[in-house]
């Protein structure tokens, strides 16, 4: 090896640590069964681009990890960090989730070295497995130096994505990640990254939320607008009495008129209430003429996804940032 290149390596968990008794069946397999420096040892030509370390602070299915995982996770990138011989960071992690643990790391992490998040579609048992290309790709993207200061970046099927943008849109496809109408920052492919957008400044300017030593997230519950809102799961909702809620309203955040004066309610009782979109793109209208938000207390998601509307919240209220600044924030993000 003649480099002098660092990258960690943390694996989580997910199907790309996942493991099936028949390659026939990509779908049918155990998540998270791996352990990161074997199933790093196992991609072809890795080790010869970097010195590689591993941390593995949880492994599991994504769809099994908490706010406590978040901080473990984050927790391991920053000692990885605090090295300064430490190029990048590479994080495989279940796809279930992914875009929420890298909206996450991408709203609490400040370095300007790349921190790159991967997963698979496939467990490397099946016949063609996505997880060996996707973690060599995520390497080779952590390691160029064009990866810094883009904040945390998303690499799938050859893609990059940034956190910011990112979402799982398809259940089992390879191409299952999407940045929507944001599009993608660039593609990987025999081992060389390539932008093909310049610097865009909002990613490098993005709110910073800082976490002390010991500080717990939130509980932020979500609720999923429908027809025909129901009264009562929302009002059991508010009864449990989270910090903050998420409602992911129809169309432009919509929420039926018989809901409103609970929500009116839960806002005066203290819970921060956001108003999201159950729809995939777009920006929340503010005090549009259908929802007056000065007047019910409530916050616009702006253009993120309830998920993402979540876990931004759940840093804002851990982060103490008032109540007055967290609209600034969600336009900001
Ligand atoms: C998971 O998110 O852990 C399971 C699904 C996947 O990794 O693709």
């Amino acid at each position: 090896m003649k480099t002098n290149a660092q990258l960690l390596i943390i694996g989580t968990g997910g199907t790309i640590a996942g493991a099936g008794a028949s390659p026939e069946l990509s779908t049918r397999y155990e998540a998270a069964k791996v352990p990161i420096a074997a199933l790093a040892g196992a991609v072809p030509g890795l080790a010869d681009h970097a010195r590689l370390s591993f941390a593995q602070p949880v492994q599991k299915g994504s769809y099994e990890i908490d706010a406590t995982d978040w901080l473990a996770i984050r927790q391991a990138v920053l000692t990885g960090l605090a090295d300064p011989a430490l190029t990048g960071v590479v994080i495989t992690h279940g796809t279930d989730t992914l875009e929420e643990t890298a909206f996450l790391l991408h709203h609490s992490l400040s370095d300007p070295r790349p921190v790159v998040l991967t997963g698979a579609m496939r467990p490397g048992t099946a016949h063609s497995p996505d997880g060996p290309a996707n973690v060599f790709n995520a390497a080779m993207v952590a390691l160029d130096p064009a990866s810094r200061d883009r904040g945390v970046l998303v690499v799938m099927n050859e893609r990059i994505h940034s956190a910011a943008w990112v979402g799982k849109r398809h259940f089992s496809s390879v191409e299952a990640f999407s940045s929507g109408s944001f599009g993608e920052l660039g593609s990987v492919a025999d081992g060389q990254a390539g932008f093909h957008r310049a610097h865009d400044p909002s990613l490098a300017a993005r709110p910073v939320l800082d976490l002390a030593p010991g500080t717990d997230l939130p509980r932020v519950a979500v609720v999923f607008g429908h027809s025909g809102g129901d009264a009562d799961t929302l009002a059991a909702i508010i009864a449990s009495r989270p910090a903050g809620l998420v409602y992911a309203g129809t169309g432009n955040g919509n929420i039926p008129l018989a809901l409103r004066p609970q929500i009116a309610q839960a806002v005066r009782d203290g819970i921060v209430v956001v108003r999201a979109g159950r729809g995939l793109e777009g920006t929340i209208t503010r005090n549009s003429p259908m929802f007056d938000d000065d007047s019910l207390g409530t916050i616009t998601a702006a253009r993120l996804p309830p998920q993402k509307a979540r876990v931004l919240l759940m840093l804002a209220l851990a982060a103490g940032t008032r109540s007055g600044d967290l609209q600034g924030l969600y336009d900001r993000a």
